[in-house]
């Protein structure tokens, strides 16, 4: 009996330094030291020792038993570990890697400034309003008191779809929309994209942006568009900059006029900034021509209105110093994130 039991112990040794598995070491386990295992069947056979045998193989037995436990737990943890750091190594994370996070997009400086331009005209009661892109001929123009043969249409190198259809040169034919459509009052801006054929450079895109606006109603004077234009440039510009008008001529205004803003970089005295004039041209503006009305089904006896345009890009130029416009167009990302 004391040969068997140094054989399972033996044996027990010799199977556990092989097993690789948790499963496996627990299978050992209940085969040598289980209910029904080798080791419980010999000492099943205790009751044919006799009296002076027993004790000694009693506590041989118990020994083995403990010595069965004590080497399946031992290599279960051995295993457990082992299969832990197996996993720590397979996924290690190195935390000082550099990230590959996709950079975060924002507002393009142009709709920076359109939002800030709208929510001043929004602040004084206008509404916003859109029109097409593809446009007819005659609101672009004959609505608007340019006739085929007018020579302001040499100045707006249009493109045609048809004889009566052009993409847009000016946001301007979104007056003659809204007038037909709405009684006075009327207050409204209207930015949109326009298309011009220019060659592309510094200072020309054959797509540009304008924002239109147009006040009609009752005794609406010259007073109340330099009010407004005034009140809107010192919002954009700052309250000291200081406003010019200078008269000029466009079809669809009578009287009409230029806004100049004094140069905010050397304060009129020149620069390279307003190209040594002291003054920037920002918008056009006027009364609104009484033939347009007209156009439009609105009584020039009754009302009276006035129109302003306003190139976006320029106004974005100015505010943030970029002198080439191509810029704002060709969405390099180390040129926009600048804003
Ligand atoms: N549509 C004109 C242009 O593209 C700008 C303009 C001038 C609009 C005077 C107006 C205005 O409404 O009153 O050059």
């Amino acid at each position: 009996m004391k040969a068997k039991l140094e054989e399972i112990r033996a044996r027990v040794k010799e199977e556990l330094s092989k097993a690789d598995a948790i499963e496996k070491i627990e299978e050992l386990r209940v085969k040598y030291a289980g209910k029904k295992g080798e080791l419980t069947a010999i000492l099943k056979q205790m009751g044919k020792l006799s009296p002076e045998e027993r004790p000694v193989i009693g506590q041989m037995a118990n020994e083995v038993r403990s010595y069965i436990e004590k080497e399946v737990e031992a290599k279960k943890a051995e295993l457990v570990e082992a299969k832990l750091n197996k996993q720590l190594e397979e996924e290690k994370i190195d935390v000082t890697l550099p990230s590959d996070m996709s950079p975060l997009g924002h507002k393009h400086p142009l709709s920076v400034v359109l939002d800030e331009i709208k929510e001043i005209f929004v602040g004084m009661g206008f509404e916003i309003v859109e029109g097409p892109e593809v446009e007819y001929d005659y609101y672009n123009f004959e609505a608007l008191n340019i006739p085929k043969d007018h020579p302001a249409r040499d100045t707006q190198d249009t493109f045609y779809i048809t004889d009566n259809i052009v993409l847009r040169t000016q946001t301007s034919p979104v007056q003659v929309r809204v007038m037909e459509k709405k009684k006075p009052p009327i207050r409204i801006i209207s930015p949109g994209r326009v298309f011009r054929s220019d060659a592309v450079d510094a200072t020309h895109s054959p797509l540009f942006h304008q924002i239109e606006g147009l006040v009609v109603d009752k005794d609406i004077t010259f007073a109340d568009l330099k009010g407004t234009l005034e009140t809107f440039i010192k919002r954009l510009y700052g309250e000291d900059s200081v406003v010019r008008f200078r008269p000029h001529h466009f079809p669809f205004t009578e009287p009409s006029a230029e806004v100049d803003v004094q140069c905010f970089s050397c304060k009129g005295k020149g620069c390279r900034v307003c190209k040594n004039e002291g003054w920037i041209e920002i918008l056009g503006c006027g009364m609104v021509h009484p033939k347009v009305l007209e156009n439009c089904g609105i009584d020039p006896e009754e009302y009276s209105g006035f129109a302003l345009g306003l190139g976006l890009e320029r106004v974005a130029m100015r505010r943030y110093g970029v002198d080439d416009m191509r810029l704002f167009f060709e969405n390099d990302t180390r040129f926009l994130s600048q804003f």
